[in-house]
């Protein structure tokens, strides 16, 4: 286990870091898991810079920050900054980066994380950047996986939804490339995997399907992956109107589904799962995002060197 690759890097890309990296996280998440609350943070201060909304992924970052005796700064809406005022993402880094050790930046436009790292002289941690990644929601999906499962290798993974603007799809799929999975590909025609996620999974001789319902492959997997059809990303919302009642999980369709499935969803969800599955002991995904305190909790003190 190296815990030095961490230190005083950004996470942009999850292919910035490979697998002994991610069973890294995986390790120190399970430390943090069990001690929540710690005084490592002391004197350090993190700056959360959401210039889209977000409830877990703020959040969680923000309490993971509290447990372990850190500050919070930054801003939950843009148009409070002087970026009303026309200030460049590039000033804001640089400004922000003088008061801060480490900056989490949620932004609507792919590769602004990676612009961002490049002009700070702090760690930046990609918290969404458009369709493009979300590598931190896909380390508390491995997580997530792992406590499931007991295991990252040989699963067979449905992942539902809107497969061509989901980020958390596009960086779970890269990620769990290490673990040689399947990949079952449910999505509407309209929104299916893009071809460079198709081209990946080919040149690392990853099997995937595509498939139009989830029950045509239900009964054979192991996780579950369910994603919202992401209004904001289309640009005509009379397309939107075709295809935001693709999909709906209803409590039903998990009968005769194996009994190690888990059904995980990054939220939030609009009306892709219905409430009544989130009684069955197959549900996960309000625990998955209780599991991003933990795993965040591991990247800010690996990145920080403070663990
Ligand atoms: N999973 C996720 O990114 O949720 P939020 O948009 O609420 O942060």
């Amino acid at each position: 286990m190296s815990k030095e690759n961490f230190l005083g890097r950004s996470l942009v890309s999850i292919l910035d870091y490979g697998k002994d990296d991610y069973l890294t996280i995986m390790e120190v998440a399970k430390h943090f898991e069990a001690n929540p609350v710690q005084n490592i943070l002391s004197g350090k201060v993190i700056a959360t810079l959401f210039f889209e909304p977000s409830t877990r992924t703020r959040l969680s970052f923000e309490s993971a920050v509290n447990k372990l005796n850190g500050k919070i700064i930054g801003f939950t809406d843009a148009s409070t900054s002087s970026v009303k005022k026309g200030e460049s993402l590039k000033d804001t880094i640089q400004t922000v980066a003088n008061y801060s050790d480490l900056i989490v930046m949620r932004h609507p436009i792919e590769g602004s994380a990676r612009y961002a790292s490049e002009v700070s002289k702090v760690p930046v941690v990609n918290a969404g950047d458009g369709a493009n990644q979300h590598p931190t929601q896909t380390l508390l999906d491995l997580y997530s996986i792992l406590k499931t499962q007991n295991t990252l290798d040989n699963l067979e993974i449905t992942l539902v939804g809107d497969l061509k603007y989901g980020r958390t799809v596009h960086s779970l799929i890269m990620a769990m490339s290490h673990f040689n999975p399947k990949f079952n590909l449910v999505s509407p025609p309209t929104l299916k995997l893009p071809d460079e996620y198709k081209l990946f999974l080919k040149e690392k001789n990853i099997p995937f399907a595509e498939f139009e319902n989830i029950t045509d492959t239900i009964k054979t997997t192991d996780i579950l992956y369910v994603t919202r059809i992401q209004k904001e990303r289309f640009s005509d919302p009379i397309e939107y109107e075709k295809v935001k009642n693709s999909y709906v999980l209803r409590n039903e369709m998990l009968e005769g589904t194996k009994d190690n499935l888990r059904v995980l969803h990054p939220l939030p969800r609009v009306n892709e799962i219905s409430t009544d599955v989130d009684s069955n002991p197959k549900a996960y995904y309000f625990q998955q995002a209780l599991n991003g305190v933990y795993v965040r909790q591991a990247i800010i003190a690996l990145i920080l060197g403070l663990i």
